[in-house]
């Protein structure tokens, strides 16, 4: 991806975090993830009284992508508002592992944008067999 590319792919997660729900943690994120054919598909979490219900940033850009029709993923950028890096949780990871498992993460940190592979962040994923 090119710098610029990233860049947006920050700012669209930027955007996204603003339309968090979070009155429960008070901790907003926001995602957004691009697809091999550029496509962009964004997402902040959403929170529920009945906690076990609150989703991710990250899981609801993914399944709006994969609902869309749209499995080829090449990235995702997550911020929060606290200034981050923002690392996605387990589940998130094992989430995106199923349809981006090459898919490089970007992570809007106060210093800058650090990149990572989800290899890096998820070495042993489950699979079955
Ligand atoms: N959260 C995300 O949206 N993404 C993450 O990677 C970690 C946590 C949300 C869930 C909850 O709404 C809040 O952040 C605090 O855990």
């Amino acid at each position: 991806m090119t710098t610029e590319e990233i860049q947006r792919l920050v700012s669209e997660a930027e955007e996204a975090g603003k339309r968090a729900v979070a009155p429960y943690s008070g901790f907003k994120v926001g995602a957004a993830l691009m697809t091999r054919g550029g496509m962009i598909f964004t997402a902040s979490n959403v929170e529920n009284p009945s906690l076990m219900l609150t989703a991710c940033a990250e899981r609801i850009a993914l399944l709006n992508a994969v609902s869309s029709g749209q499995t080829d993923i090449a990235a995702m950028a997550v911020v929060s508002e606290k200034g981050g890096p923002c690392f996605p949780c387990g589940s998130c990871r094992q989430a995106l592992y199923e349809f981006a498992p090459d898919a490089a993460i970007y992570l809007k940190a106060k210093d800058g944008i650090k990149k990572f592979t989800l290899e890096e962040l998820l070495p042993y994923p489950f699979q079955k067999g």
